[in-house]
């Protein structure tokens, strides 16, 4: 029996994904926390959202989004890419910082996290990206209202960051105090290599395994050396992963559903230079090996890796072309597709979306459904069938490589702070992103 007056809001009959696994169970929230979770058949509340049949997951979060602003907002700007994260079930996002300028200053950081409160409409967190300049100061700007932590492009690859001195990576480990997120291709390769880059379906050659290879290990080797954590995003290739395997006490990982659904050659055949990214999309080999790492637990987090770029600007000649695709609108609907076809467990899907980000970036109040924490949650519909389209994508670039993709699962409601911002594929309300805390490591 329960004794409360009143929740504000119930969501009642469906299948809850808890940290402990899937269970029938009501979720109440109120003043936008989790205040209950149990059998609340009996509970008031002022507004009951009947879930029989959806699964109710816990908010997704998206590690790795490019959302442009400012300076490239013909791309992207923080209202566009987070509407197009609450239509995809994404209720907070981590944002990087190759934008115009580069997010490497004080400044800088206090100016998207400004803005991202005035046009978010997922709850949010900025990278400060590392650069000669700021590689001594950088636990000073993590420090910070809105920083996630800090950005390090080991390889160049969208914009001018780069730290390709393992002198300066060591100050960039030795200054930061939360965990370092690192885009690993080793940029001297990827120099002496770049006269392979004649036609896209080179872009795996001239990046190829070894520029990956060779990069991580380095990057463990100095993160080892200086007792610092570290966060490999975007793992591409199978060589990488024993490495990670056996460094699983100081490098968590990421991985994206780009390279878990896509493969060359034949991306590259049907989609040209809009299937072009950083690091890019490899063969069946790779895939089947990040599939593998999936499911045996050593792939940390899913990121999207939203990087959106015009279709003029993709058309330009490889390798003029940009590299990057957006994804933070299709990261759950191709997992959930994933999902229907066995090839992972929701459960392990929520741990990849939710569970996984929260433990790892230190998130107090976000991740997880649980009593007490913020109430971001994301409903799903498994038997939803659905065509994702270019037209229904809300990023300003109008286009996903998925274009005309059927998938089995779909997000019909996304609640930020127990307010829903998209109900059947519709925005709600107004914008209210907020920032994220996140923890310092110890
Ligand atoms: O393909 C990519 N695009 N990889 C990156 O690392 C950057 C991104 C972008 O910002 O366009």
């Amino acid at each position: 029996m329960d004794l409360r007056v009143s929740y504000d809001l119930l969501i009642h009959g469906g299948t809850v994904a808890l940290p402990s696994g899937l269970t029938r169970a009501d979720v109440a929230i109120t003043d936008g926390r989790i205040e209950a979770i149990g059998d609340l058949s009996t509970a008031a509340a002022a507004e009951k959202v009947n879930a029989r049949n959806l699964h109710v997951l816990p908010g997704i979060i998206d590690s790795q989004c490019h959302f442009r602003e400012p300076g490239l907002t013909h791309k992207e700007d923080l209202g566009s890419g987070s509407a197009s994260a609450a239509l995809g079930g994404v209720t907070t996002f981590f944002e990087m910082p190759n934008t115009q300028p580069s997010t490497t200053t004080a400044e800088a950081l206090a100016w998207k996290v400004r803005r991202a409160k005035e046009t978010s409409w997922a709850d949010f967190a900025f990278y400060a990206g590392a650069c000669t300049e700021n590689a001594d100061s950088l636990g000073e700007l993590e420090s910070l209202e809105g920083c996630c932590g800090v950005k390090v492009f080991l390889g160049s690859s969208t914009g001018s960051l780069l730290v390709d001195d393992p002198a300066v990576l060591a100050r960039v480990l030795r200054s930061s105090r939360k965990r370092v997120a690192c885009h690993s291709e080793l940029e001297a390769r990827l120099q002496e290599r770049k006269p392979l880059a004649q036609k896209v379906h080179d872009h795996p050659v001239w990046r190829d395994e070894e520029c990956a290879v060779a990069s991580t290990r380095a990057l463990l080797e100095q993160a080892r050396a200086a007792g610092r954590k570290v966060h490999v995003l975007h793992v591409t290739t199978a060589g990488e992963l024993p490495l990670l395997a056996a460094a699983r006490d100081l490098a968590t990982c990421e991985v994206t559903p780009q390279h878990l659904t896509l493969e060359a050659p034949d991306c590259y055949d049907r989609l040209g230079t809009l299937a072009q990214m950083n690091p890019p999309i490899r063969d069946g080999r790779h895939r089947a090996a990040l599939w593998e790492a999936i499911r045996s637990g050593l792939i940390d987090v899913l990121g999207s890796d939203h990087a959106p770029h015009t279709r003029e600007e993709k058309a330009k000649p490889y390798p003029q072309s940009p590299s990057g695709m957006p994804g933070v609108q299709t990261l759950l609907p191709l997992m959930l597709d994933h999902v229907h076809h066995g090839r992972l467990s929701l459960e392990r899907l929520v741990d990849l979306t939710a569970h996984g980000p929260a433990r790892i970036f230190g998130l107090g109040q976000k991740g997880r459904l649980e009593v007490g924490r913020d109430a971001d949650v994301t409903l799903v519909d498994l038997k939803r069938e659905h065509v994702i389209t270019s037209a229904e994508q809300r990023t300003k670039v109008g286009w996903t490589p998925f274009d005309g993709l059927k998938v089995t699962g779909f997000p019909i409601g996304t609640l930020l702070r127990g307010k829903f911002v998209m109900r059947e594929g519709v925005l709600q309300g107004k914008p209210g992103g907020r920032p994220v805390q996140v923890g310092a490591l110890g």
